[in-house]
Order: C-alpha cells, then structure tokens, then sequence
C-alpha cells in the first residue's frame, strides 16, 4: 500500500510517498482503509520536530481520517469489518492504517467520509477550549484570531452556536469572507486594521469577554490587552512560529485570565467530558449550525504541498487528502 512516509525529521521535503506493507492490527487494534484525511497544522509541525508529540520513526503523518474497518485484532469490541468510522490517531496520510480501536468511533448518520475527517479534531478543541476553558456565556464577545484557519473557522460557529457575538480577525479579504461565512458577526484584518481599535468598535469600549488565540507571535499581547473586566484569553497554538512572553501585570488589571488549552491531554484526563462535547457537536452538526469549511480535496500526492501551503498562511478552512484519488 501507498503510503506517505516521515523517515527522518526536517523540512518538509524528506517527506516521500513510498509502498509499504500493509500493516496488521495488534489485539485491540483495528485497521482502516482510509477514505478521507484532513490536514492540520500539528501535522506540519510533527514532522518538523517541532510538536509536543514526537512519534517513533518512520511514521506516516495525519491525525483523524475516516474510512471502514479493513481488519480488527482479537481482542476488539467496539466494532467490526466493513464499519465506516472516524479515527483521532496517527497515520492517516496513507492507504491504510492501524490505529487503537479506543482512538475510533462510528462516523456518524449523514455525515460523508470528507466531512468525518475533517470535522472533530479542530471541532472538539474549540469547543473544548470556548466552553470548558473559556466558560463562555450566551451574548458574550468573543475575538478569534487566525479566523479563516482550521480552529478558527469551528471556533466561529461554535461560539455563534453557544450564542456570542464574534470578531473575526484574519489576513486578507478573503479570508475574511471565509469567516463571514461561517457565520462571525464583523470582522478585521489586523495586518492592515488595529486590532484594539476593532475591539473597541465591536465592543462599544467595553473590551472583549473571550479571546481564542491560535496565533500567538505579535497578535497575542494587543489580543490581551483588548479583553475587558474579567475577561479570558485562550492559549490555543503558535501559528506565527513564536511564543510571545506577556507581562503579567495584564492579568492582574481587570482581573484577566489567561487559559491554556490542550485538547489532546484532555482526551486522557477529561474522557467524560468528551463524549459530552461529541454528543453537543452532533447535535449542532444535525441541527446545520456546524459543518466543516473543506476548501481543497488533494491526492497523497498533493500533501506534503498542501502542509507548505499552511506554513506559508495560504489555506483557508480545511485541506483534505484522497488516498484513493
Ligand atoms: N491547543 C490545542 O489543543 C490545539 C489543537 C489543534 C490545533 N492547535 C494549534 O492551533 C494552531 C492552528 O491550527 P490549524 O490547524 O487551525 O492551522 P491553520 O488552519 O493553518 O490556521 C492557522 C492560522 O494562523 C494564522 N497565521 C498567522 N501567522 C501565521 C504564520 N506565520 N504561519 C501560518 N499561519 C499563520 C493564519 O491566518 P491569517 O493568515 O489570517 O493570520 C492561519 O489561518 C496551530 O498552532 C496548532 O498547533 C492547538
């Protein structure tokens, strides 16, 4: 089988499609013929060597893909041959992988293999980090930076679903359509706009209740400062490549909280709490509120430019991979 292949860490150049053997599953394993795999940037970074998770080598990038059970270990519960599913794992950028049969679940009624793929890694963090994290309440304001992006797009609708009021900020015209789309309230372009200014026309002076921030680099410190009394600034990622150092003294005026969040820690410590998150995202999927924004469909072949393409801020919602095209 066809595989894309991460043999050695560096630029994403060492990346090469290679024919591998088809691996079988170990006991409580299951292994997916994979139909759909959505890119997210925790992907370029991986292989990089520049994630919190550094797997063995070699490894096939791709975090959550979708597919339908090709072979199940002995000892596996939770489903059984010709199962269509959605996987949270590791190796989605290939024919076939082999994931734990705890990291899968049934793709849901309605739902198509694209969408399967592209939907709960970048749904469940926001919403992990808009309701768990940022306790946010019905008509409050939120800023969502790096908007058009994979997070940021589910970050819109869910907070619109959980009914705030959202400030959308991005990098070009477009991008910004792309949020209006999904549903964000005004928007701003903050390498053109300033960004406090937005905030503050947004939020009639008051400051935003709610900033989620997968950006970080020079964004973050004004992101900050524009939350108003009591306001909560969510850590998500570091898009812009650098970890900004904030001075503490902003949390302390108007008593500021500033929340890390971790969605694939919380799958560990919190595995109630995301059922629960899955179960809420189904209905919203069900009721229209949520849908993931695939703007391109690319063979294997196309990955490793479709990762350069992120790096570089050109993908606006999500980037999904055929294996089979
Ligand atoms: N904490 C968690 O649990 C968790 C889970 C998933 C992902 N993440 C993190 O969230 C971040 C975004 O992930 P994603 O999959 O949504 O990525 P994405 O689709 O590429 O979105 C990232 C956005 O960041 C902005 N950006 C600003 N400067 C950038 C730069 N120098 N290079 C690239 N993008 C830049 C871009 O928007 P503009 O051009 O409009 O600025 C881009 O749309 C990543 O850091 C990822 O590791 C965290």
């Amino acid at each position: 089988m066809k595989s894309l292949l991460c043999t050695e860490i560096g630029p994403l150049d060492r990346l090469s499609i290679q024919d591998v053997p088809t691996p079988d599953p170990g006991p409580r394993q299951i292994r997916i013929d994979v139909k759909a795999a959505a890119l997210n940037y925790p992907d370029a970074l991986m292989v990089q060597g520049l994630y919190q998770v550094k797997p063995p080598l070699p490894f096939a990038p791709g975090s959550e893909f979708a597919g339908v059970v090709s072979a199940v270990g002995p000892e596996v519960t939770r489903c059984k041959l010709g199962d269509r599913v959605v996987a949270l794992g590791l190796g989605g950028f290939a024919e076939e992988a082999v994931v734990d049969e705890m990291r899968v679940m049934p793709l849901p009624p309605g739902m198509d293999f694209e969408t399967g793929a592209a939907t709960f890694l970048t749904y469940c963090t926001s919403l992990r980090a808009l309701k768990d994290c940022g306790h946010l309440q019905p008509g409050e304001s939120v800023l969502v930076l790096g908007a058009s992006g994979g997070v940021g797009i589910a970050a819109i609708e869910i907070a619109k679903a959980m009914g705030g009021r959202v400030l959308a900020a991005a990098s070009s015209e477009a991008k910004l359509e792309a949020c209006r789309k999904a549903g964000a309230d005004a928007t701003v372009d903050y390498t053109r706009q300033n960004l406090r200014d937005a905030v503050k026309d947004f939020t009639g002076g008051k400051g935003v209740d709610v900033v989620y921030d997968p950006v970080g680099g020079d964004y973050s410190e004004p992101a900050l400062r524009s939350t108003g009394w009591r306001g909560r600034y969510l850590v998500v990622g570091f898009a812009a490549g650098t970890i900004p150092k904030i001075p503490l003294n902003l949390a302390l005026l108007n008593e500021r909280s500033i929340v890390g969040v971790y969605w694939g820690e919380s799958l560990v410590r919190d595995p109630a709490g995301h059922v629960r998150n899955v179960k809420q995202l189904l209905e919203w999927f069900a009721a229209g509120k949520v849908r993931p924004m695939i703007s391109e469909r690319v063979p294997l072949g196309g990955a490793v430019a479709a990762m350069g393409r992120m790096l570089q801020r050109q993908v606006v919602g999500k980037v999904v991979v055929l294996p089979e095209a």
